[in-house]
């Protein structure tokens, strides 16, 4: 039998491809045999793991992150299967050569043709006996990496940025413990950023020196990019911002986007604490997240300017990804949460509670309340939050794709 893994986020399309693979006429001396369906790629990870199928027929679209990348990433990840991507436009010419790289060992257009599919089973089935006697016992193991990008951003001071960045990140990696996963954090608050303060660290390399790096070198790579993160903790990567208020100028927005490019492939989740400013810089950064949270308190001044970063971020596209959360919420402050729901039209992710014998210590401490105070209500918030962030699918499309 050859065992084969169907991962496609779209459960019509599933069993399209499933039918289309079972009618396909028999091979000579060969079943297909249908072992399981995933669609994200966290399930792809574990059912390979588990099923060790033949082939994965991978489409683009998978429910966590999709895209070519990704279904290189398994093909790298899991070199014992035969990965084949099924996209919904051919390839290009780049895509192509890093697919090949990767290991991945063909790729079909949709809508999917009965015979072609055929004649590529067959291929690799034939290939395959041969290939598996030369591979290692045990396969390396590449990690697939899913790239996520959340922004902290806050259009005022004070209104908890980075005291929610911080506690937010350690909850993310307690919740991911069991999977081994790692989370960076990028302090963007480039005149007067204090992750490092909130989370004890003495850094002594930071954002300047990479962005000199960046200056000298034309370029940088991903051992160098790790020679600059602090670590706080397993699984948590800090890059601190620079230590002279003065030092933020020498930041520009082509540094940022380098440095978010490398390391969101690296890192399963990247937090970035902005600064207040929509500089160029930081425009860069919430260009890129994937998620961009804004935080306000329910004050008018803090209010009106997160309506008015609304508008912006608004004309250059972002809305669809904007969440807003609420700190400092529930204490009576003139404002209801139903007001500034309206003020902003936008749904509320989130609503932290407002708890200074908690918040205070643990800043003046550098530990995070999610760790000093886990059962208090604040730290709750944080980790409720947490949960929805990690758990939240990407919209996807439904669409056919085979004939
Ligand atoms: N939910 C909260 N409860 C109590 N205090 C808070 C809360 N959020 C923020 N604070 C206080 O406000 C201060 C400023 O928060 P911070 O995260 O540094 O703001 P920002 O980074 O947005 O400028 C914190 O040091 C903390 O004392
Ligand atoms: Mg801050």
């Amino acid at each position: 039998m050859i065992k084969i893994l169907i991962a496609e986020a779209n459960l019509e399309t599933r069993v399209g491809l499933k039918k289309l693979l079972l009618t396909a006429p028999a091979l000579p001396g060969k079943g297909i045999e249908i072992v399981g369906e995933a669609e994200g790629v966290n399930e792809v990870e574990g059912l390979v793991a588990k099923l060790s199928p033949d082939i994965i027929l991978i489409s683009t679209n998978l429910k966590d992150i999709g895209g070519v990348e990704v279904s290189c990433k398994i093909a790298q990840a899991f070199p014992l299967s035969n990965v084949i991507i099924i996209s919904e436009h051919p390839l290009s010419h780049d895509e192509l050569k890093k697919a090949m790289l990767s290991g991945v060992r063909s790729f079909l257009v949709q809508p999917i043709d009965l015979q072609e599919l055929h004649k590529v089973i067959e291929e690799i089935s034939a290939l395959d006996a041969h290939r598996r006697e030369n591979l290692p016992v045990s396969p390396v193991s590449v990690p697939i990496i899913k790239p996520k990008i959340i922004a902290m951003f806050g259009a005022k001071g004070g209104v908890g940025r980075t005291l929610i960045s911080t506690n937010l990140a350690v909850a993310m990696v307690e919740s991911l413990k069991s999977q081994n996963k790692k989370i960076a954090l990028i302090d963007l608050d480039l005149q007067f950023g204090d992750i490092a303060i909130m989370l004890n660290l003495t850094p002594t390399k930071t954002i300047v020196g990479l962005s000199r790096e960046i200056n000298e070198l034309g370029n940088i790579d991903e051992e160098l990019l790790e020679s600059y993160l602090v670590k706080y903790r397993d699984n948590l990567a800090v890059l601190p911002a620079p230590l002279k208020p003065e030092e933020a100028d020498l930041i520009r927005a082509e540094h940022i986007e380098r440095i978010l490019d490398l390391i969101k492939n690296r890192y399963y989740y990247t937090i970035i604490d902005c600064s207040r400013t929509l500089s160029e810089s930081i425009l860069v950064a919430l260009g890129m997240a994937d998620t961009i949270i804004l935080l306000l308190t329910l004050d008018i001044p803090t209010i009106k300017n997160a309506k008015l970063s609304l508008e912006v971020m608004e004309k250059l596209g972002f809305s669809p990804k904007i969440k807003i959360v609420l700190n400092r919420a529930y204490t009576k402050m003139g404002i209801s949460i139903a007001e500034v729901k309206e003020a902003l039209a936008s749904p509320i992710m989130e609503l932290i509670p407002s708890d200074g014998r908690v918040a205070i210590p643990s800043v003046n401490e550098g530990i995070p309340f999610v760790i000093k105070y886990p059962k208090s209500n604040i730290s709750k918030s944080i980790k409720s939050l947490a949960e929805k962030i990690l758990e939240s699918p990407d919209k996807i499309k439904p669409k056919k794709w085979w004939k």
